[in-house]
């Protein structure tokens, strides 16, 4: 059967995971949230890289052949330099749909939530210049929500001030979409939604990067035949209580999660 690998800086890809989990049921899934690094949206894309980096030499030890980078600011800091430096591995990376936002907008007025690591890279500097002509596009790095959500806190009062302190002024400019550039934040689109009114398109990515998958398992023919029971592993080289309370939401105490030790674990070895 074969590994599919899925990272993040932390929980965010565990939304997608779930995802994968349901619609790609045939395939055993080995997860890794970088809960001691967590946020890597405020640090610099080298750095990222690097983590980026230990975190598919892991993967690869655990004979992932295909590595889903669940998580934007790393895609925009490492999936090209991963491509090129792991030629054996099909990498699927993020990035925010706005291509997907100017095809539905009307009022031509778009918000983007994403972390500054994003909002820096190539990748979305690209995308802007391709697909966003005419629409103008209203940027927020929503401070603080990766945390909230990484706390388990979806929707208390910190959260809720954070996004409405991103999603009023964007309200005001008159956007019709949102789109969810981090893969934190679909955790809190109740919220967003209660924010930003039913007609305002919110986003969320993650069903195009399950298509995604889908694609490239077809392509390179790893479509599962199996029927062995599939199994999923989850690593954080956090403490395996900040993944509980998510996991638990997500998986319903099913899944156990494993601490990995950066430096003993994965380090030196596996970041040079
Ligand atoms: N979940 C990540 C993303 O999609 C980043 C969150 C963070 O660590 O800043 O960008």
């Amino acid at each position: 059967m074969t590994n599919i690998g899925v990272f993040d800086s932390g929980v965010g890809g565990l939304w997608i995971l779930k995802h994968l989990k349901a619609e790609l049921p045939g395939y055993n899934y080995v997860f890794f949230g970088d809960q001691a690094h967590v946020p890597y949206g405020k640090r610099g894309m080298q750095e990222i890289k690097s983590f980026s980096e230990g975190i598919t030499k892991f993967l690869i030890s655990r004979n992932c052949k295909v590595i889903v980078i669940a998580c934007n600011a790393a895609s925009a800091a490492s999936l090209k330099y991963l491509r090129a430096k792991f030629p054996e591995v099909i990498f699927v990376g993020m990035e925010p749909a706005i291509k997907k936002a100017v095809e539905v907008t009307d009022t031509k007025k778009v918000g983007v939530l994403a972390t500054p690591a994003t909002f820096q890279g190539e990748l979305y500097n690209s995308i802007v210049e391709r697909f966003a002509h005419d629409v103008s596009i209203f940027k927020d790095t929503c401070e603080g929500l990766v945390g909230q959500i990484e706390k388990g806190d979806l929707d208390g009062k910190g959260t809720r001030e954070i996004l409405e302190k991103a999603l009023k002024p964007m309200i005001e400019k008159n956007i019709d979409t949102v789109v969810l550039g981090c893969t934190h934040y679909p955790f809190v689109i109740p919220m967003i939604k209660e924010i930003v009114g039913s007609s305002v398109n919110v986003i969320d990515p993650t069903g195009a990067i399950v298509r995604q998958v889908t694609r490239v398992l077809d392509e390179n023919k790893l479509q599962s035949e199996s029927r062995e029971k599939s199994n999923t592993q989850i690593f954080t080289s956090g403490k395996t209580e900040d993944m509980e309370p998510i996991l638990l939401k997500l998986f319903d105490g099913d899944i156990e999660v494993k601490k990995i030790n950066w430096e003993n674990d994965l380090g030196v070895n596996v970041l040079k």
